[in-house]
């Protein structure tokens, strides 16, 4: 594998499916497959590497979607160090392109990123049709290599947008986490079957149950807050008519996290997918006393909770849960002082990512003690998103860092780090 600031390259050993596989990542944007690799003598840019590279016939047969219409197609240049910058070569790539095919007399129009960026936003390919009218032609430029190929789909933004806005019943003071983050969390709690139970004993608006019956699963919701079960109620009901999911799907009831087990009904629940309660939201950093007074309060409550937990959880299950990190510049967070609520009760913390791949890639963000940060730019109160286990040790995941074969078939999706 290889992995840049936006974008991952995996060498597959069978070809995927993208319409089964795209609305299950909630954080790929896009997923691309590669057609061509190239080994770079020096420091050439892509435009250089492939100008010898295109002929009419290669990006007409290897490229383009068959449509009669006028073609449209983009180019995007994603980067695997995050150095390497280029300026100006999305849209010096285009021209190549189009040039060529201007010389057989075919008519087409490019779609470039939209300046400073160097690839195009999953709304410019969806708005402008590019996928079905041509293609969405794709650089990865390494130091050593190049890679290109072309999107096979791409995230359905407007979906994503409908799932969080559209509901009957929002609350904005308690916040809502967005449904692609639920879906990422949902996805980090393990290998589930159709069908398991997961639970979401902080559930507030019920993001997570919603997403979680999507994804084929059966859910459990609880909250301290009898409008938080309402809430959920109202909008587990709607998504459900909405998505044509089945009845019997959730189950909902009021109760505190930390007495959940005394109402808990005997379903055998896989794992705990939760954002948790991040205590007070602001508009700007707190002072250090008030985080601290914060934090205080959460370790309390979070004692409890993993223990209570531990009375139904097998061994082996995961706890996905958003802790709070308050944001005190660009990339530095103040984050809850220990995690020994959980440590101390039994659990362990799962690596999102294997540590050799974490500790090269820095990019990457995954923090001392191997959680991930979410945030927006103005956000004040960021999600520290932390995998726990309960039980046994888990096994560490390994991900062969193999150089890739020319022409292998390659899946690159565009992560969403940070929004
Ligand atoms: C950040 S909100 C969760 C929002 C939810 N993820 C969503 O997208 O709608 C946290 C929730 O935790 C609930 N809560 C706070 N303390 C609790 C406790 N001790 N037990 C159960 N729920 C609690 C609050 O009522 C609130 O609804």
């Amino acid at each position: 594998m290889a992995c840049g600031p936006e974008v991952v390259v995996l060498e597959l050993d069978q070809p995927l499916n993208p319409e089964k596989l795209q609305p299950r990542l909630g954080g790929v944007i896009k997923i691309i497959r590669l057609i061509d690799t190239f080994q770079k003598k020096g420091k050439e840019y892509p435009s250089q590497v492939l100008g010898p590279y295109f002929t009419f016939k290669k990006i007409n047969n290897d490229y383009f979607t068959p449509y009669t219409g006028k073609k449209q197609f983009g180019v995007s240049i994603y980067t695997l160090d995050p150095a390497l910058r280029f300026r100006e070569e999305a849209t010096r790539v285009a021209f190549l392109i189009k040039k060529i095919l201007q010389e057989d007399a075919l008519s087409v129009r490019a779609v470039i990123p939209l300046f400073p960026s160097q690839a195009l936003s999953s709304v410019q390919v969806t708005e402008n049709q590019i996928l079905a009218k041509g293609a969405e032609i794709v650089v990865v430029s390494g130091t050593q290599r190049v890679f290109i190929g072309k999107t096979i789909s791409v995230q359905n933004y407007e979906d994503y947008g409908r799932r969080d806005y559209q509901r009957p019943a929002r609350d904005e003071k308690a916040g809502m986490i967005p449904p692609k983050v639920a879906q990422s969390m949902i996805n980090l709690g393990g290998n589930f079957k159709p069908l398991d139970y997961v639970l979401d004993p902080f559930c507030g608006s019920g993001t997570i149950l919603q997403e979680a019956t999507l994804l084929g699963l059966r859910v459990v919701g609880s909250d301290l807050d009898s409008k938080a079960i309402e809430n959920s109620e109202k909008n587990l009901e709607w998504f459900r008519n909405r998505y044509h999911i089945a009845i019997g799907r959730y189950k909902l009831f009021q109760s505190d996290a930390a007495e959940i087990s005394l109402q808990l009904p005997k379903f055998d629940i896989k794992a705990i997918i939760t954002e948790g309660t991040l205590g007070p939201i602001y508009g700007q950093v707190p002072k250090k006393t008030e985080m601290a007074a914060n934090f205080k309060m959460l370790t309390k409550l979070y004692s409890q909770v993993f223990k209570e937990f531990a009375k139904f959880l097998q061994s082996g299950c995961r706890v996905v849960m958003c802790l709070p990190a308050y944001k005190l510049r660009a990339s530095e967070y103040e984050y809850m002082p220990s995690i020994d609520f959980a440590l101390t009760s039994g659990y362990t913390v799962v690596d999102p990512l294997p540590k050799d791949i974490a500790k090269k890639y820095k990019f990457l963000k995954i923090t001392e003690r191997g959680s991930t940060v979410y945030d927006r730019k103005d956000q004040v109160v960021a999600r520290e998103i932390i995998i726990f286990q309960y039980g046994k040790l888990q096994e560490e995941l390994t991900i062969s860092n193999d150089q890739l074969s020319n022409n292998d078939q390659v899946l690159i999706g565009n992560l969403e780090l940070e929004n």
